[in-house]
């Protein structure tokens, strides 16, 4: 059994333990980051790739959005289409200059790890069997595995960033949780193959939804609604394309065809745990909350929530104030519930689904995105992440 010590240990090496790890590192406050999976996996795992405007400035902020900024793209505009007819909503115009950045998460988690290594930051990949003691102390332990070894870590304060499917938010006692399942999921590829429009394309069609994103000169991401239950041998790639060809045409709109890299399906789902601590044990990320996909914000809130924790963590740190710390979890759920209702708004004007009722109010609601520019501000600032907290 080896035992050691650190300030903050953190469960989870994705976005949000990642970019906390960095944020603590400039506060000058240790940290010990376990991940259950390689490097190798955690790196290649092809996620998100939309980044608000102040996820972007925050990976500039803590030094490491140089290949952000020279491979992702800045976005200034998205377009929506409904039954093939195109509308284009001005994010930057409508939002005061505010943009979204297109650029893969498995690319952010890349420059985290080489950044978070360089400067000598404790990472430590394939941990298993981590557990969670005196959860109810100011001296929380973590134990994990690793390499045929039993470990403990005695920390100040625990992070679980370990995601939806982790163990840090089982030792939360008490706990509430709120869910929403969606009778739709989404099945994505990465291609070879030049995108084919320059601002990403949400589609809804009778036949279901589908969204064209990119994610180089040469490489394209795109996704369809399928059945929850779809299995993925269901969808050879020549089915993919015609699918996508079917939902995405547009009049004098030609959409490139290339090899499929990789494909997967992906539930949606709404999901909210509360509250995101007890005592010395914090929550961020998907390990609290999952939001369907359309809105393009589970990357960004998990950034926001570490934002949050560190800036209270800074605070009692220098100055043995716990006021910002006991206020985490009320602080991250507002902005939770907000980001909740935006993206499960967006995610009902653009799959198929209901009855002909629901049908017609839903041509109601995307008429009036296209028509009234108040609604479409209310999207674009939701969007680039300008109408949260
Ligand atoms: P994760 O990225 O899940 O990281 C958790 C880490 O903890 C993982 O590395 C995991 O291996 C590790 N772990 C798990 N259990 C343990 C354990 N017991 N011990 C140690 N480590 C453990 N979000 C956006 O913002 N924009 C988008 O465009 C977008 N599109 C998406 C598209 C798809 C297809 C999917 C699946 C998701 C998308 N998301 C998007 C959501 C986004 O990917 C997640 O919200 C984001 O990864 C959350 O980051 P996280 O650090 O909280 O969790
Ligand atoms: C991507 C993913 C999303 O969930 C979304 O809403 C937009 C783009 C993407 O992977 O590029």
């Amino acid at each position: 059994m080896r035992g050691t010590d650190t300030q903050v240990g953190i469960v989870g090496a994705g976005p949000a333990g990642l970019v906390l790890a960095h944020l603590l590192h400039d506060s000058g406050i240790e940290s010990v980051v376990l991940e259950l999976h390689d490097r190798a996996y955690v790196e290649a795992r092809v996620r998100a790739g939309v980044l608000e405007q102040g996820t972007a400035d925050l990976l500039d902020g803590i030094g490491v959005g140089d290949r952000m900024r020279s491979e992702g793209s800045v976005h200034r505009g998205v377009n929506l289409q409904f039954l093939g007819r195109r509308h284009r909503i001005a994010l930057s115009e409508l939002t005061g200059g505010k943009a979204i950045t297109v650029y893969g998460q498995q690319e952010v988690v890349k420059d985290l790890i080489a950044a978070r290594l360089a400067v000598g930051g404790e990472l430590q990949f394939g941990v298993d069997s981590v557990g969670l003691e005196s959860v109810d102390t100011d001296r929380p332990v973590i134990s994990y595995r690793q390499a045929g070894h039993e470990h403990r870590l005695r920390c100040d304060v625990v992070v679980g960033c370990d995601g939806f499917h982790g163990c840090s938010r089982h030792a939360v006692p008490r706990l509430r949780t709120y869910e929403r399942d969606y009778p739709f999921a989404w099945l994505g590829i990465l291609a070879a193959v030049a995108p084919s429009t320059d601002e990403l394309i949400y589609a809804f069609h009778d036949r279901g939804f589908a969204l064209h994103s990119l994610r180089s000169p040469e490489l394209s991401r795109l996704y369809l609604q399928v059945e929850p239950d779809e299995e993925i041998e269901a969808w050879p790639d020549g089915r993919i394309w015609e699918e996508l060809q079917v939902r995405l045409a547009s009049e004098g709109w030609t959409l490139a065809e290339g090899p499929v890299l990789e494909k997967g399906i992906t539930a949606l789902r709404s999901f909210v745990a509360e509250p995101m601590q007890h005592a010395r044990l914090f929550l961020a990320g998907d390990a609290a909350h999952i939001v369907p996909a359309t809105g393009a914000k589970g990357m960004n809130l998990a950034v926001a929530d570490v934002v949050v924790l560190a800036r209270a963590l800074d605070t009692w740190y220098r100055t043995g104030r716990e006021d910002e710390l006991r206020a985490y979890s009320a602080t991250c759920l507002r902005r939770v519930w907000r980001v909740q209702e935006f993206s499960m708004w967006m995610t009902m004007l653009m799959h198929r689904h209901g009855d002909a009722f629901t049908r017609r109010v839903q041509a109601a609601s995307q008429a009036y995105v296209c028509e009234s520019e108040a609604a479409a501000r209310c999207l674009a600032e939701s969007y680039v992440g300008a109408a949260t907290l």
